[in-house]
């Protein structure tokens, strides 16, 4: 997590990164600091959001044409104003901000110790930072060479940037499992964890590599790696927007970004559902055809949401292709000893592409010869890049905290690859094919027909506003959408909140049901619609208080539930695309209502790059 923020130029320093770390605060927003050269090196920095050290700043002298500022999601240390970055070496003569997560810390620190540094976090980056000073004071070297022998002691992850006050006109950069984007201008240089920070000044972008050292000194930008051989950036152009990252009127993130949905699934099918041709087009999987036709098995891995998305991808790909799929959480699936073959394919989903746990699946599995296949969000991440192919979902950029469009396309992605591998397959007919992209093509206005509910959410929001628990229940391909309707109730609000198979619930939460229990089944027509009716009976028989996303015209379940909510009928296999939309809105307006920061919920970052 944390995010990072860096300038160098002809411009005053200070402004462009407070901007660049309130458009990074979703990565980490415990504490901010920020240091600046001008002949002195100082560092200000303060305990919870960017707005306090932009307070706290206020009143010093902010003059300077080269800074850098951090925004953290604290691992190592509380948050506090101590343990905020960017940290000073013992001598103060060099500072450094750091993302990642320095795992061989305590016995460099041990060392260090030993050689005179003083600490005075509890961080591992304030070791990170001496053992570069050290190696300086030791080797008489540049700050360049320094930083370049540190990085050959130190284990774990990082996205670093360092600052000497006795090499003013210079920044030094490096980065190993965290994201790191250098925008070029004129005669400046911007650098930042994402994109965001740097799309108004600049659409010229490097994305530096693991193991790469990044120096910019007199207006030159110089890539080498760890072994200092020299390498020739690679410029990109970014297509990111400025609107994009923008809240539109909206009252947060999350409400732009779950209205957003009928563009954004329209974007993620744009050029892939073509109607007026009648054919399906990603290029992503063209060279990989084959080995998706002959797969022996699909593994999907992922965490939180994406890993939902996952779930709702086995009922597609083995309903659709017929091929048996796993879903593992990337957190247990790289400890364990999984059985991986070159016929398998893993297919790795994250809107950030930065998830440390699903990186390091991805590494596993590419280890023990298996084809990887990404779905990711953020254009250019490590996750995108670590793949042997894959599609983007196109969603833009996704800042509020909890996903919502990033599901929804990530869902819409991985139906669209489940009808090409079914077809190429021939496990699903022309004629299936064709309803379903009639189906698909009808699913951005569907969404917005689920919106269009957003008052009558709020209403029943306003009902159980106040209450501890909540079940949700779903079969089928409704059972993914339940477990990610509880997680997004849970993070923004805080309310306790399980997700459950319907049937499940009568081998044990059934004993949580009684008068006070909010129990919200995701009850749809579809094959399991007359099983999930008695599963609402078994709960309405308890006195359990029913609140049903149902298909619009149903007129059984409104006699049993003591709330409905009506979603335009779609096919089975699209409609998470549709019931989780109700889900995103009732866990949003009742965390509105609780009065909880909904776009930065509490211990939570948007991507993250610790395991
Ligand atoms: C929940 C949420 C998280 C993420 C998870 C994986 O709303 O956002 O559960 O889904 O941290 O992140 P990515 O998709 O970036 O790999």
């Amino acid at each position: 997590m944390c995010g990072i923020v860096a300038y160098i130029g002809h411009r005053e320093a200070c402004p462009i990164i407070i901007k660049g770390l309130h458009r990074l605060e979703y990565r980490g927003y415990d504490s901010a600091g920020i240091a600046l050269l001008n002949g002195t090196l100082s560092v200000y920095k303060k305990k919870g959001k960017v707005k306090e050290l932009e307070a706290f700043i206020a009143e010093k002298n902010t003059h300077a044409t080269v800074g850098m500022g951090h925004t953290r999601w604290a691992t190592h240390g509380e948050p506090n104003d101590t343990n905020a970055h960017p940290h000073y070496s013992t001598s103060e003569r060099i500072a450094i901000i750091h993302n990642g997560i320095i795992e061989n810390y305590a016995a460099l620190k041990t060392h260090l110790q030993q050689q005179g540094h003083e600490f005075h976090s509890d961080t591992d980056t304030e070791v990170f930072v001496n053992l570069i000073e050290e190696i300086q004071q030791q080797n008489h070297c540049s700050l360049e060479e320094a930083v370049r022998l540190a990085l050959h002691e130190v284990v774990g992850a990082y996205a670093i940037v360092v600052l000497s006050r006795d090499e003013p006109n210079q920044l030094i950069a490096a980065r190993k499992g965290s994201p790191l984007v250098i925008g070029i201008g004129q005669d400046e240089f911007f650098l930042a964890s994402d994109a965001t920070p740097i799309i108004e000044y600049t659409n010229e972008v490097v994305y530096v590599n693991d193991h790469e050292i990044a120096v910019i000194r007199d207006g030159k930008l110089d890539i080498r790696t760890k072994e200092d051989i020299h390498q020739t950036p690679y410029i990109q152009k970014l297509e990111l927007e400025l609107d994009s990252i923008e809240k539109g009127g909206y009252e947060h993130f999350m409400l732009k970004e779950i209205f957003e949905q009928p563009k954004s699934i329209l974007d993620s099918m744009r050029g892939r559902l073509e109607m007026e041709a009648g054919h399906l087009n990603m290029g992503g999987i063209r060279a990989y055809e084959q080995k998706f036709v002959n797969a022996q098995r699909i593994i999907i891995v992922a965490c939180g949401t994406s890993w939902h998305a996952g779930l709702v991808a086995e009922y597609l790909l083995e309903d659709l292709a017929r091929i048996p799929v796993e879903v593992e959480y990337a957190s247990e699936f790289r400890y364990r000893n999984p059985i991986i073959t070159e016929r398998d394919i893993v297919i790795a989903i994250s809107q950030s592409g930065e998830t440390a746990d699903t990186l390091a699946a991805i590494e596993l599995a590419k280890s023990k010869g298996a084809t990887i296949f990404g779905i990711c969000n953020v254009v250019g991440s490590s996750i995108a890049r670590a793949t042997d192919a894959g599609a983007y979902t196109h969603a833009g950029p996704e800042i509020g905290v909890a996903s919502t469009k990033a599901f929804t396309a990530q869902v819409t992605v991985l139906t669209l690859l489940a009808m090409i591998v079914g077809h190429k397959r021939g496990t699903l007919s022309e004629t299936k094919l064709r309803e379903l992209m009639v189906e698909l093509s009808n699913i951005p206005a569907k969404v917005e027909q689920a919106l269009s509910l957003n008052t009558e959410i709020e209403q029943i929001a306003e009902i159980f506003k106040d209450v501890p628990n909540f079940l949700y229940l779903g079969r089928g391909y409704n059972f993914p959408v339940a477990l990610e309707g509880a997680l997004k109730l849970k993070e923004i609000s805080y309310i306790h909140a399980e997700g459950y198979p319907a049937a499940e619930m009568k081998h044990g939460p059934i004993a949580l049901i009684d008068e006070n229990m909010p129990v919200v089944v995701i009850a749809t027509k579809d094959s399991s619609y007359e099983k999930v009716v008695s599963n609402i009976q078994e709960v309405k028989a308890r006195k359990g208080r029913i609140i049903a996303v149902i298909t619009e015209g149903d007129t059984v379940i409104p006699q049993m539930a003591e709330f409905v909510i009506e979603v335009p009928a779609t096919s089975e296999a699209l409609m998470p695309l549709v019931s989780v939309i109700p889900l995103q809105l009732l866990s949003y307006h009742i965390a509105v209502l609780r009065g909880c920061n909904v776009d930065q919920p509490r211990n939570l970052a948007k991507s993250v790059t610790v395991e």
